[in-house]
């Protein structure tokens, strides 16, 4: 099973994770945690290139948008695939609903045009259930205090946050089945409770699924 993690900045994807990987261990599943971009040593590289300050200004969208699929590419072969074989649950810290989110409606970047390079990228490897951590744009972004806060933004990126934010739920709204919406502004053991509550039931209801065909 392939779980990933969606959300804006400062959902707290990271800790509810590593919280999510320990107790489906407990329950007797073999887990692999990874994130995007980067979860591989080619991928961190390419990271490091997406995310270094240096290129801020200069990195073309495109160019970004083609250096996230390298790393997913790369993930996926390396790492998603080889454990799903092995019958693990994979869990990632962003996927594909990123690129869609953040260069699709964030850039406003044709829908189209992406999901074909990200099919092209995955083989079209899709997640089984998608987490949605939910909290507002600006809270998000306050959590994360004063290097990427919301009242040092200027207009232009205040925009593009709430555009991604924005593009996470048209594209719930399209594929509710995939995806479940978690309040991420309840109390840290109140969104990993409910968290594990709704992938352990999922892992389950599956296995069950599995063992009836
Ligand atoms: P990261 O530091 O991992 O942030 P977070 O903890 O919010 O996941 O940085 C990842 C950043 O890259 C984040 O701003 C989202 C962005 N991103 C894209 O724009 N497109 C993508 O396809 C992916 C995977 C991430």
């Amino acid at each position: 099973m392939f779980i990933t993690l969606e959300g804006p900045e400062g959902s707290g994807k990271t800790s509810v994770i590593l919280k999510l990987a320990e107790r489906l261990r407990q329950e007797g599943f073999e887990v692999l945690t990874t994130r995007e971009p980067g979860g591989t040593d080619i991928g961190d590289e390419v990271r490091a290139v997406i995310m270094d300050l240096k290129h801020k200004d200069r990195m073309s969208t495109r160019s970004e948008i083609l250096l996230f699929q390298a790393s997913r590419a790369q993930l996926v072969e390396e790492v998603i695939h080889p454990a799903l074989n092995e019958g693990k649950v994979v869990l990632c810290d962003r996927y594909a609903d990123s690129t869609l989110a953040y260069q699709g409606y964030g850039h406003e970047i044709d829908l189209h045009v992406l999901r074909q390079i990200i099919e092209f990228a995955t083989g079209g490897l899709q997640p089984d259930l998608t987490l949605f951590l939910d909290i507002s744009v600006e809270e998000g972004l306050q959590r994360r205090g004063d290097d990427g806060g919301w009242n040092r933004m200027d207009d232009y990126e205040q925009a593009f946050h709430q555009r991604v934010y924005k593009g996470y739920m048209e594209l719930i709204r399209e594929e509710p089945q995939r995806w479940e919406i978690v309040l991420a502004t309840q109390s840290p053991d109140q969104v990993a409770a409910q968290v594990e509550h709704i992938v352990v039931n999922f892992l389950k209801k599956h296995k069950r699924k599995i063992a009836k065909s």
